[in-house]
């Protein structure tokens, strides 16, 4: 595996592969990665020829009271993981090389789906996701990107947003990768402490429990989003938002809409924890 840090450098291999008639898959991370990364990393393997992975912690995508500082980073690791997993370049560029002035820069906001659920709570993050997103597969072009439905804002965000840009990038997502006890997996699940990581499975139970509702037809979204909230919140969890929403755009269904999808954020202590789960009517 290469490694490379500057985008003329990326480019150039990218370039050789191109002209022996290779495609490119690609999939962005912040690093510390875990098997659900590997995997985005192996469905990006059977989909093409060559596979480039990035690692960079964006500091546009953080908030000024979030844990842009503190993010776990663990290149050297990662590096090794991603040899293991067929990855053919890391690209892993610096703060300088993806921004001039990272306070004033060139911004890609996508309407909507960057201000409801996790937007809400995090303002501009989104804004920061898409704009980074964007360059990122400017600098690639890549015939395939890996996306994990776990963020799954994040997926539909940038589908809409590499559809009415016209990227030339295929959008490919995968399933939610989970621990034993359900708990998806997430780079800021190590700074749970142990009686948090005891707790956390609860968001996956909670949300499953919902759907096993709504598909009984037990009761309206309404009364199962406070009803799911107050089971979280009387195991310890301060919940953000517990919502029933379409799967293609995020907007509130309507009682015609069959594909649907709850999602949560909620936080314990100072981690904030998301989680979602899709599911059709019949
Ligand atoms: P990061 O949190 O590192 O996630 C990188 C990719 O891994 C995203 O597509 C995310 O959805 C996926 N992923 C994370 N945990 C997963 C899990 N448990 N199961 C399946 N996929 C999972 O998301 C970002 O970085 C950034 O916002 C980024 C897109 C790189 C832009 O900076």
């Amino acid at each position: 595996m290469l490694t490379v840090s500057s985008i003329a450098g990326l480019r150039r291999i990218i370039a050789e592969y191109r002209k022996m008639g290779q495609s490119v898959g690609f999939v962005p991370t912040m690093g510390n990665l875990h098997a659900g990364h590997l995997m985005l990393v192996d469905k990006a393997d059977s989909l093409s020829d060559r596979v480039i992975a990035s690692i960079f912690v964006n500091p546009t995508q953080f908030g000024p009271n979030e844990d842009y500082e503190g993010y776990p980073r663990t290149e050297e690791e990662d590096a090794k993981k991603l040899e293991t997993h067929a990855a053919d370049v890391l690209f892993l560029p610096s703060v300088e090389t993806m921004y001039s002035d990272v306070n004033s820069t060139t911004t890609v906001s996508v309407p909507y789906l960057s201000s409801t659920l996790c937007g809400e709570s995090r303002p501009g993050h989104f804004d920061g996701v898409a704009t980074i997103v964007t360059k990122l597969l400017n600098i690639v072009q890549p015939d395939i990107a890996v996306f994990g439905g776990k963020d799954y804002q994040q997926l539909v965000l940038i589908r809409q947003m590499v559809s009415e840009l016209a990227i030339p990038t295929q959008i490919v997502a995968c399933d939610t990768c989970r621990e034993e006890d359900g708990l998806a997996m997430s780079s800021r699940n190590i700074y749970l402490s142990r009686e948090h990581r005891r707790i956390a499975p609860g968001l996956y139970q909670e949300l499953c429990r919902a759907v096993d509702m709504i598909r009984r037809r037990k009761a309206g979204f309404d009364e199962i989003n406070l009803q799911t909230r107050a089971n979280l919140e009387q195991q310890g969890f301060q919940v953000q938002y517990i919502e029933v929403r379409r799967q293609g755009d995020l907007r509130p269904p309507a009682a015609e809409d069959k594909l649907l999808i709850i999602l949560g954020a909620v936080c314990l202590a100072s981690t904030r924890l998301i989680d979602n789960i899709i599911f059709e009517l019949d």
